[in-house]
């Protein structure tokens, strides 16, 4: 952890494992290493970069004006899957707020990040920008294998990836825009609505029909008006029509035909010459797996895999919008 987090403060760039996807860090300090990351990433510039932090004493060093709600759930849910969206501090430089008035900042849960975080802090560094590691639009890495696959071949000698093994939660964490008088979901991930109005006592907004249930929802299944940013001035790239996309075709809820991938809970039987990729016991499991599973059809060089989503209130909301995501516009 030391040598890696001298490699971060030398400038290069370090893939660790975090409890929702891989990501691909760098100084944020460090205007270099951040340009470096978008250029490995293939991202568009003037994307926000997530800081990530070791602990919520830190989050002073990057955003002002914290309301009291803010901080009831950073005391809550950190470390945690769960992205903090602040005025930004005076740390935090046009190249990674891609030019906004805010910061998103996150204390991640796992033992390698927070680790790696606490030695990169010890020796002076103020925070790692981290995207997940994968390429622009495509689906996160959930294990080191899937970052040598996405971005090995675009990073330098220099840098590193440190494998920590597959991530336990395996959706990208909630983002929770906390500049208004409530909390506002922008992505929507493990830390879900309820958990956040118990924490807070707050009602949070849902402007958007992704907090309906699958089966409610299913006639209006556009993908473009899942996260409430329109109209706010806010860029959430995850809310890109067509992101978290693999190769493979994604097909929602249909019955799956013989050569077709197959991703659905155990209880649903796989038809004949259907390929399964993945049998997930509950809503947890379906999103710990659902990107290698992806990342298999593609693997197999499937060209068309049917997931049939989760129809909870839970995790199941984030599967829903990262599928929804996956399947826009193809
Ligand atoms: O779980 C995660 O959040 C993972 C792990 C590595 O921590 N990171 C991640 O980063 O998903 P990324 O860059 O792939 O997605 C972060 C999202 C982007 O859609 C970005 O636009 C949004 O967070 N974001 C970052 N800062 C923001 C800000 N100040 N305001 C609004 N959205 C922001
Ligand atoms: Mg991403």
């Amino acid at each position: 952890m030391r040598e890696a987090a001298a490699n971060l403060l030398a400038g290069n760039l370090v893939a660790f494992p975090t409890e929702t996807v891989y990501g691909l860090g760098g100084d944020a300090c460090n205007a270099d290493a951040v340009d470096r990351i978008y250029s490995v990433k293939g991202r568009p510039a003037h994307h926000p970069l997530i800081v990530h932090i070791s602990s919520m004493q830190r989050m002073g060093d990057w955003a002002e004006e914290i309301p009291e709600y803010a901080i009831t759930l950073a005391r809550d849910f950190w470390p945690g899957p769960m992205t903090l969206v602040l005025k930004r501090g005076s740390l935090a430089k046009d190249f990674i707020t891609g030019g906004q008035k805010t910061v998103g900042v996150r204390v991640p849960d796992h033992v390698v990040a927070l680790a790696l975080l606490e030695a990169f802090e010890n020796i002076g560094g103020k925070g790692v920008a981290a995207p997940s590691a994968n390429r622009f639009g495509q689906v996160s890495p959930t294990t080191a294998a899937a970052v040598v696959d996405e971005i090995g071949k675009y990073l330098d000698s220099a840098d590193q990836i440190i494998d920590g093994g597959a991530c336990a939660v395996g959706v990208e964490s909630t983002i929770i825009d906390c500049t208004g008088d409530a909390p506002r979901i922008l992505r929507p991930g493990a830390i879900t609505v309820a958990m956040i109005q118990a924490s807070t006592g707050n009602i949070v907004a849902k402007e958007s029909n992704i907090f309906v249930n699958a089966q409610e929802g299913a006639e209006s299944t556009s993908a473009s008006n899942l996260i409430s940013s329109a109209g706010t001035g806010i860029r959430v790239s995850g809310s890109l029509e067509n992101h978290y996309a693999p190769a493979a075709k994604v097909l929602l809820c249909e019955t799956p035909t013989p050569g077709q991938g197959f991703i659905a809970h155990v209880n649903m039987e796989t038809p004949a010459g259907v390929i399964r990729l993945a049998s997930p016991h509950n809503d947890e499991e379906f999103a710990q797996i659902l990107y290698s599973a992806l990342r298999q059809a593609d693997a197999q060089g499937l060209k068309e895999v049917v997931v049939m989503q989760p129809i909870g209130i839970g995790i199941a909301v984030a599967i829903r919008d990262r599928l929804a995501r996956a399947t826009n516009g193809r």
